[in-house]
């Protein structure tokens, strides 16, 4: 298959792009998507790239997925499945809209091809995402992340994660919790042992109530930081085994900045991705694919920029994989390579 008209173009865009503002430059970009999916200029159906897989119940057209935070409002979901996403993933949602922090939080360390923000979550709120997703065309799986308000206090997380579960059980081909963006403040603590095991006990009794409601089975996956600690991956070992999650990802960004100093940039406060986050994000996903029940399946998330690095994941253990830095820096092109690169050699 040749090369899209997308990946043919974004060597030409992606120097203007990189003149803007990186968040004027990402505005841009979800426009141009919809504009050209809309005038069907994009390539080829996501089902072209290797025979489709099944995990977690769900038939994803291939193995590679868009991570959360590039499509916070699924402004664009029927788009990035055009370009050859397997997999979109929508969000972080929150129960009611929010704006976020203020600007400037999102900044382009191209040296390192990596990124640091502080977004802060903001979004639409999730009844809004949900209307969206309602008229969707896409082949792609989608996922919906959800996580809490920036003005919920922990104590009552566990109410906004019901809240956004319900929200969207009747729309969302997998639900992705999200304990692990380090932008809202008191987030990071829910991955603590009994934060997570009330946390998750409440979902799972909240996800049974809804299989009945609804005769679906939405999967439930736990997103995790990069930044945990080799007991903090134990405990979350022990609890994911003991209640149950049908899934994992691993990982977000990570609030270590060291691999980029003296960066102009490295100071600035946010979660760090793309590149400088891969061997931490490896890493971690070893240890949860060693400790993990073998049938809990693992999505693969951190510092992919070549379809080696995806090849790589896989081989680590993970059965499905996301990309968002990567994109930025490569552009559509990665797309096409990583999903080539994730077709098993007996063709799955
Ligand atoms: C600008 C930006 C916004 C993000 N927003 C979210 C988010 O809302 N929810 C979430 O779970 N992850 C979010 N992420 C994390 C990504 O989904 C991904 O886990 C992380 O960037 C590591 O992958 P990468 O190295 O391929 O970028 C965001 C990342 C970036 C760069």
């Amino acid at each position: 298959m040749g090369m899209s008209l997308a990946s043919l173009l974004y060597p030409v865009i992606k120097p203007l792009l990189f003149r803007l503002d990186a968040e004027a430059a990402h505005e841009l970009t979800t426009r141009m998507m919809r504009v050209t999916h809309s005038l069907g200029l994009l390539g080829r159906e996501a089902i072209a790239d290797g025979p489709p897989v099944s995990v977690m119940g769900l038939n994803f057209p291939n193995r590679l997925g868009l991570a959360a935070g590039m499509d916070k409002s699924a402004a664009a979901v029927d788009a990035w499945s055009k370009l050859g996403f397997g997999m979109v993933e929508v969000g972080t949602l929150t129960p009611r809209p929010q704006t976020g922090n203020p600007k400037p939080r999102l900044f382009r360390l191209p040296e390192h091809r990596a990124l640091i923000n502080r977004m802060g979550f903001n979004n639409p709120g999730i009844h809004s995402a949900v209307e969206r997703l309602r008229h969707r065309q896409a082949k792609a799986v989608v996922g919906v992340n959800i996580g809490k308000n920036f003005d919920t206090p922990n104590e009552t997380a566990v109410e906004d994660y019901l809240i956004c579960l319900r929200a969207t059980y009747d729309v969302a081909d997998y639900v992705a919790v999200n304990i692990s963006s380090p932008n809202t403040k008191g987030l990071r603590d829910l991955q603590s042992e009994n934060a997570i095991r009330s946390l998750l006990i409440a979902v799972r009794a909240e996800q049974e109530t809804l299989k009945g409601k609804t005769g679906r089975t939405v999967p439930v996956v736990v997103k995790i930081a990069p930044d945990l600690t080799g007991e903090g991956i134990s405990d979350l070992v022990r609890v994911f085994n003991e209640v149950g999650v049908d899934g994992v990802i691993a990982t977000n960004t990570t609030i270590d900045h060291n691999s980029v100093r003296p960066h102009k940039f490295a100071d600035e406060i946010g979660g760090l991705s793309g590149e400088p986050v891969r061997k931490r994000s490896d890493e971690v996903l070893t240890a949860f694919r060693a400790g993990l029940r073998p049938e809990i399946p693992l999505i693969g998330v951190g510092g992919i920029v070549t379809g080696a690095d995806a090849a790589e994941k896989r081989r680590l253990g993970a059965d499905l994989v996301q990309i968002y830095s990567g994109l930025v820096f490569r552009g559509p092109i990665l797309i096409k390579e990583a999903t080539q690169m994730l077709v098993d050699r007996h063709g799955k």
